[in-house]
C-alpha cells in the first residue's frame, strides 16, 4: 500500500514538471523571433566613434553617419560655415582641397601654420588618425579612432 502511494507520489511530480517545461516551452516560442527576421539594428552594429544609436545604421549613408559624428565630436570647436566662429577652432567649410590654415582664423599654433598640408583624402584620415603625428604640437587632439568613423566624416567634411 505504502508503495503504490509513492508511486502515484512519483508520477503527480513527473506529470507536474512536464506540464511546467511544456508551458515553458510555449512562453519561449512566442517571445523568440522567428528564424528569418532580419537582424535589429543594434544586432548588425559594430562598434564606432558614434556608438551603437538607433537612429544611426550601419549601412546609412556615410555622409549622415559623418555629420552625426561631426555633431557629436567636432562641431564644439569648428564651425561649418565660413561666416561661423567657435573660440576653439577654424571653421571648416570648404575644408577638401584647401591649404592648413588659411582660413584666417587667429589662434593657430607655429606648427600648424608651417604645415604645407592641402586637405585631401590621405591628409585628412591622417590628422584624424593622430593629429599630434601628422602634425606635431598642434593644438588639435581629437582621434577618431575607426577608419570607417574617418571615412565617414571625411566624406561629409567635403560637403562642406
Ligand atoms: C577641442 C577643439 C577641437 C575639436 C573637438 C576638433 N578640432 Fe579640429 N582643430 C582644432 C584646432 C585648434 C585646429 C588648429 C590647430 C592648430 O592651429 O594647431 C584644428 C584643425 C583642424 C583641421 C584643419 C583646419 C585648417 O584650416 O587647416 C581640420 C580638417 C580639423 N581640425 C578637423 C576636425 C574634425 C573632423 C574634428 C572632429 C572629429 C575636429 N577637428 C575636432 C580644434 C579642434
Amino acid at each position: 500500500m505504502q508503495q503504490r502511494r509513492d508511486l502515484i507520489l512519483v508520477a503527480t511530480a513527473a506529470l507536474a514538471l512536464a506540464v511546467f517545461a511544456a508551458f515553458g516551452a510555449a512562453a519561449r516560442a512566442q517571445t523568440a523571433a522567428p528564424a528569418d527576421a532580419p537582424p535589429t539594428a543594434a544586432q548588425t552594429a559594430k562598434p564606432s566613434d558614434y556608438g551603437v544609436t538607433p537612429a544611426i545604421r550601419p549601412n546609412d549613408d556615410p555622409v549622415d553617419k559623418g555629420a552625426f559624428i561631426y555633431k557629436q565630436r567636432c562641431a564644439v570647436c569648428h564651425a561649418r560655415a565660413a561666416d561661423g566662429k567657435t573660440e576653439y577652432g577654424p571653421h571648416l567649410a570648404g575644408i577638401f582641397g584647401r591649404k592648413a590654415a588659411t582660413t584666417g582664423w587667429d589662434g593657430h599654433t607655429r606648427q600648424f601654420k608651417a604645415m604645407d598640408t592641402v586637405w585631401n583624402d590621405a591628409a585628412l584620415d591622417a590628422l584624424l588618425t593622430d593629429p599630434q603625428a601628422a602634425a606635431p604640437g598642434i593644438k588639435m587632439d581629437v582621434v577618431v579612432r575607426f577608419k570607417r568613423s574617418r571615412e565617414a566624416l571625411i566624406a561629409y567634411l567635403k560637403t562642406l
